[in-house]
């Protein structure tokens, strides 16, 4: 039975209950985080806090969420999952329960912030050695898409097109560029430089994929922060998708086309053999949590 987290208690999930008022379940009108931890330890935590509080703001829902940590330390710890290689904790903030109304609810009203967590299965080497496949679906989200907001119709859509046509994930394109995954990051490589789309409006802020940037400037690989055209992906080198449990996931087909030589190329791997090495050997370098 999994222990959740609900309004300030640990409790089992049966006995979690939200009101049908809750403006998350009307409206989406609340964010979200996924917060990975490797054999226990929280990856990048203090980033995901961050993202959460600039959510929040934006959304102008008061809450701090610092007295989170804790809550994810216990998460863990109450379902089992400390000594586990990989698991994520899920939280997220509505602005709580209110009649519906579409502005903000008037009187005082009460966030509810709810987290639970879980294992996850990291795609074994063998099988990412294979590489996965996209598809290309327009991007209809709104122009928010920095928000962690837990309005995700859109991405579960573009996602399920994807799928639907054979492929793991989809690559979200506006205005004929390449944006973003329904739930990760897109990088391509192209004439050797790491290429990703700006921390713009347009795509999520993924923990993932600045830590990926960071990585990539270590291993002296030249980097760049720009918009990708889609026609681009023809002369690609590479492609790959990161995020929390994505990890770096190497895409060899594009909408039924060849990547590169079609093959999971010497960046991907580089990247995540770094990636891995970090996490796997236990070494996760200390991050402050504030
Ligand atoms: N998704 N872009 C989108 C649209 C996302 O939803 C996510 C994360 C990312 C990657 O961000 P990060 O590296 O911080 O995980 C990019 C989470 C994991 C989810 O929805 O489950």
């Amino acid at each position: 039975m999994s222990t959740v987290y609900l309004n300030g208690e640990l409790i089992p999930k049966e006995r979690a209950l939200v009101s049908v008022d809750d403006r998350g379940f009307l409206f989406a009108d609340g964010i979200y985080e996924v917060t990975p931890a490797y054999w226990g330890t929280f990856f990048r935590i203090e980033r995901h806090l961050q993202r959460m509080r600039r959510g929040l703001a934006e959304l102008r829902i008061d809450f701090d969420p610092e007295s989170l940590v804790d809550v994810h330390r216990r998460l863990l710890a109450e379902n089992g999952l400390e000594g586990k290689e990989a698991a994520i904790v899920y939280v997220q903030i509505t602005r709580g329960a209110a009649p519906r109304a579409h502005a903000f609810p008037t009187t005082a009203v009460r966030p509810t912030v709810y987290g639970f967590a879980k294992e996850f299965e990291r795609v074994p080497r063998a099988v990412w050695e294979e590489g996965f496949a996209a598809t290309t679906v327009p991007d209809r989200r709104w122009a928010r898409a920095d928000i962690k907001t837990i309005g995700l119709l859109p991405n579960c859509l573009a996602l399920q097109a994807a799928v639907e046509a054979g492929s793991t994930d989809a690559l979200l394109v506006k205005d004929g560029v390449a944006l973003e995954g329904a739930h990760s990051n897109f990088f391509a490589v192209l004439d050797g430089t790491v290429t990703t789309h700006p921390a713009t409006n347009h795509v999520l802020h993924g923990i993932t994929r600045e830590y990926v940037l960071e990585l990539s400037r270590e291993l002296e690989l030249p980097v760049e922060e720009r918009p990708i055209q889609l026609e681009e992906l023809a002369r690609a080198e590479e492609a790959f998708f990161t995020g929390t449990t994505t990890e770096i996931r190497p895409m060899v087909r594009i909408d039924g086309r060849q990547v590169g030589d079609g093959l999971v190329g010497p960046v991907a791997k580089r990247l995540m053999d770094a990636y891995q090495a970090e996490v796997d050997g236990r070494t996760i370098r200390p991050h402050p949590i504030r």
